[in-house]
């Protein structure tokens, strides 16, 4: 058996100095910084990840991949979501699924980091 109590993750006792007054009012690295993407990089993250399914410039694979290019999906989303949702991938089961196929999560690759998906959104981005 192993006891150990989760890997720093549990809401137990991480808060116990909020507040305290030698805390500063503003902790600057508590504040998230949106992270921004590099387009460039995206680009050739995107060719070696996405392109197979959703094409060399996101117009998309005929049963394959959607159009990215027009998709509201994509450009009606903050990229902070749009991230989560390829982190996560569509099943088939998902009622926005059209394609009746699954999109992987991470489009299969799960070592991209976070800022390669910031650098993929900022080329998609860029597309439409
Ligand atoms: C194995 C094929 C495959 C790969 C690889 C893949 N996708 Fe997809 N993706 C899909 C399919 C299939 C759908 C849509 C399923 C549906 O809703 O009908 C989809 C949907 C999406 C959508 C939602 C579009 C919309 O309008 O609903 C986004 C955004 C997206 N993919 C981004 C990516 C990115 C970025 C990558 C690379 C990291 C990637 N995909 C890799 C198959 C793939």
């Amino acid at each position: 058996m192993v006891s150990l109590s989760g890997c720093g993750k549990g809401s137990s006792s991480a808060q116990s100095t909020v507040g305290s007054a030698d805390v500063p009012a503003t902790t600057h690295g508590a504040v998230p910084i949106p992270p921004v993407g590099n387009a460039v990089r995206g680009k050739k993250l995107f060719a070696e990840n996405c392109a197979m399914c959703h094409g060399n410039h996101g117009q998309g694979v005929t049963l394959v991949g959607q159009d990215l290019q027009t998709s509201k999906f994509v450009f009606s989303r903050p990229a902070a979501k749009v991230v989560a949702f390829i982190k996560h991938g569509r099943s088939v089961t998902n009622p926005l699924n059209r394609r009746h196929i699954a999109m992987p999560p991470f489009g299969g690759n799960a070592n991209l980091t976070n800022q390669d998906l910031y650098d993929i959104m900022a080329y998609l981005r860029k597309l439409q």
